[in-house]
């Protein structure tokens, strides 16, 4: 694994998202200034191969890759006059926009509720309560949106209770995309060129964000989109899932469908396998999302021409799931040990052909809001 033009946190070539003021003529400093600018490492297929893929690596911002769009969204709605200096900020999180959020929060002075399920790990619990903020659990899922819908419906619980209270809505403000432009430009940045993107999807924030900004430059570039199997996102019947982060049981306004020209659904046990391969083979590694980016990226990296660029963004480190992807226990547990990883996805022509219960690649990616009619009933499997 080689180290790309490193660009060291004190410096900021690419202006991040966090430049605004708290107060007038006073910066914002502290832990805000640490976010963005993170480093890009190479992971070869083999061992001293050129093949192989860019990793950029969100685990460096000290939550995670939301910590860019949580500074930014706060940040937006001081700016508008949405959110008065000191007023709560309510939003449903399953945990790294929570960590973004407490920082933001600290960072200009808001106190902070995140509203969150029983899946939450109970490590990432303590450590939001230690940095301030207020977490409330929804004890059952929405009969028919599962945990993201119980989970909005509660946040409209504290709107309604507290007038001055204000919710980023991670899945539909248009500033959560936004807020990713800079992490777009810092790939250009350092990598010069690029011919694919691989990125997971959860609320399509980051994905949409860092395309854009890419394709700025890039027009020809290539962007493949990375859920869970059992998510509603991309026209798949919605299931309960094991892993967080990418995947939703809705359809967040923020998904850039038409920037997607393919999509992977990727299962628990075969993103387990590729988050410990990669921790063991090559240390920089992560969760759920970061298993099933690299498991692709790693795949395109196979099959492509040789010299095809191709960037992956892992959303975050591996400390966070100590107790799920790499607990043996845990992962027995789910029958998640040992999972067959397969060196090729299946492949669908239409999301509606069938669902998919394994890795699964289809390059037709539909908005599953605006599908013709068939597409929609195929959707509904
Ligand atoms: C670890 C992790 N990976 C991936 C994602 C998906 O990112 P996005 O919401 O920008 O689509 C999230 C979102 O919460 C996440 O927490």
């Amino acid at each position: 694994m080689t180290l790309a033009t490193p660009m060291p946190k004190t410096m900021s070539p690419v202006p991040g998202p966090h430049t605004q003021t708290a107060e007038p003529g006073v910066p914002v400093g502290g832990i805000a200034t640490a976010v963005g600018n993170t480093p890009v490492v190479f992971v070869p297929c083999e061992p001293g191969s050129r093949r192989g893929f860019w990793a950029k690596l969100e685990g460096a911002n000290p939550g995670g890759i939301k910590d860019r769009s949580a500074l930014y969204l706060i940040e937006a709605a001081r700016r508008r006059g949405d959110l008065a200096p000191g007023a709560p900020v309510v939003e449903s999180t399953s945990g790294t926009l929570g960590l973004g959020l407490a920082l933001a929060g600290i960072a200009h002075g808001h106190p902070v509720t995140l509203v969150t399920d029983p899946g939450l790990e109970p490590s990432m619990r303590r450590l939001l309560s230690a940095y301030g903020a207020t977490i409330d659990v929804v004890p059952a899922p929405h009969e028919v949106g599962g945990w993201q819908q119980a989970r909005r419906d509660r946040v409209l619980h504290h709107l309604a209770a507290t007038p001055t209270a204000w919710c980023p809505n991670q899945y539909d403000n248009p500033d959560n995309p936004d807020s990713y432009l800079p992490l777009g430009r810092e790939l250009l940045a350092q990598l010069g060129h690029l011919d694919v993107l691989v990125a997971a999807v959860g609320t399509g924030g980051h994905s949409a964000g860092a395309a854009r900004a890419l394709r700025e430059a890039l027009p020809g570039l290539q962007v493949i989109g990375v859920d869970s199997i059992g998510s509603a996102i991309f026209g798949q019947p919605a299931r309960p899932r094991l892993m967080r982060g990418l995947g939703s049981s809705i359809h967040p306004r923020n998904v850039d469908y038409a920037a997607f020209t393919e999509v992977h659904w990727v299962a628990p046990g075969e993103a387990v396998a590729s988050a410990r391969s990669l921790a063991s083979a090559h240390y920089a590694s992560g969760g759920w999302s970061v298993g099933a980016v690299a498991l692709v990226a790693g795949w395109v990296a196979r099959t492509r021409p040789a010299g095809t660029r191709i960037a992956a963004i892992f959303p975050d480190g591996p400390h966070r799931y100590a107790h799920t992807v790499f607990d043996d226990d845990y992962c027995r547990s789910q029958q998640l040990l040992h999972a067959a990883v397969p060196a090729e996805p299946e492949e669908i022509s239409h999301p509606g052909e069938r669902e998919a219960i394994c890795w699964t690649r289809c390059t037709t990616v539909l908005d599953p809001r605006t599908a013709t009619a068939s597409a929609t009933a195929a959707a509904e499997l």
